[in-house]
């Protein structure tokens, strides 16, 4: 499968709402109507939250002024377990999002936290459910970061999709949702990383795994220069290739990045190198979770 055709890009808004987020190329976003931008670039759905700073405002801002819209795949956020007042909470997050974002219904509204007992609280679930039984969202999911998380997301039905971190240098939990019985949407976030394997080197004084992560990249810059492939296009042509994974974040708030990541999305990996890449993602290490990063 390949996102040359971009119906499977999905655009991560969390740096366009909040500029410093992440380990990015830098902090100051391309001037000019990035949205349109990416829209011409043939983008057509986004990620957004609630939490997002400014990102859906911004959305919004764009789809009062433009016939053009996009699929919006938005979250709720801030819920507490085992309380009656949870339905009511999800449907006032919902409402305001859609204020904001100027859309109708939802493709998908996410749950943001991923504790366990958020996840498995009856009355979260409940929410979400009445959610898309009234057409304010086509699916409803939840954005995770470890195993227990993970089987705790696959095996509960009103999940129909499930949001994870797969890179080169993690496909840990990839492995785990492909083998679910049941069938879920899988959307693959950080695919960078936050950006740390294009950006490192920008951090090292600041961080707790920069001697693991540093050393990881240049494993893996070594193996693209020894196949004379673009580093970039190898970090996306490896999650590209992944032929279970419905959908795929980019992101940047960099107009020349996010067009050198559509441009190279076309880029097909060797056999080889992607068994050499195996090897590397199928570990799994405490610090490819961005929870545990000290900074
Ligand atoms: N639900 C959740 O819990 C959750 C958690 C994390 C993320 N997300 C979603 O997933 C999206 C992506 O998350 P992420 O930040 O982890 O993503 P990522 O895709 O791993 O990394 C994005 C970072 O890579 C940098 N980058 C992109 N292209 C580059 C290039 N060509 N050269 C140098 N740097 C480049 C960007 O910086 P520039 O902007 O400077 O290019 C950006 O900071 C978020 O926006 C959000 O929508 C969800």
């Amino acid at each position: 499968m390949s996102f040359s055709n971009n119906n499977k890009i999905i655009y991560g808004s969390a740096g366009f709402g909040m500029p410093a987020y992440g380990f990015s190329s830098s902090n100051n976003p391309s001037s000019g109507n990035y949205l349109n931008y990416i829209y011409d670039l043939g983008i057509r759905h986004i990620d957004t939250a609630s939490s997002y700073g400014l990102a859906e405002k911004k959305i919004g801002e764009y789809h009062r002024k433009n016939k053009k819209k996009f699929n919006i795949w938005t979250k709720v956020d801030g819920l507490s377990s085992n309380s009656h007042y949870t339905i009511d909470k999800i449907f006032k997050s919902l409402k305001s999002s859609i204020e904001k974002t100027n859309v109708d219904f939802f493709e998908c509204l996410y749950l943001h936290q991923n504790n366990i007992e958020i996840i498995e609280d009856k009355f979260v679930q409940k929410g979400l459910e009445a959610v898309k039984n009234h057409g304010f969202a086509n699916n409803t999911g939840v954005s995770i970061y470890n195993d227990s998380e993970l089987k705790s997301a696959l095996s509960i039905d009103v999940f129909n999709v499930v949001q994870l971190p797969v890179s080169v240098v993690n496909t840990h939990l990839y492995k785990i949702a492909q083998t679910n019985a049941k069938k879920k949407i899988l959307v693959a976030r950080s695919i960078f990383l936050q950006g740390v394997l294009l950006n490192v080197e920008s951090f090292n004084k600041k961080f707790n795994y920069y001697e693991e992560i540093h050393s990881v990249v240049n494993v893996l810059k070594e193996l693209a220069y020894s196949y004379n492939i673009d580093y970039l296009a190898m970090l996306v042509a490896y999650v590209n290739s992944l032929d279970d994974l419905d959908y795929i974040i980019v992101s940047s708030k960099n107009a020349q990045n996010i067009k050198n990541i559509i441009q190279k999305s076309t880029y097909k990996l060797c056999e080889n190198v992607k068994s050499i890449i195996n090897e590397i993602s199928y570990k799994e290490n405490n610090w490819t979770n961005p929870r545990n990063w000290i900074v």
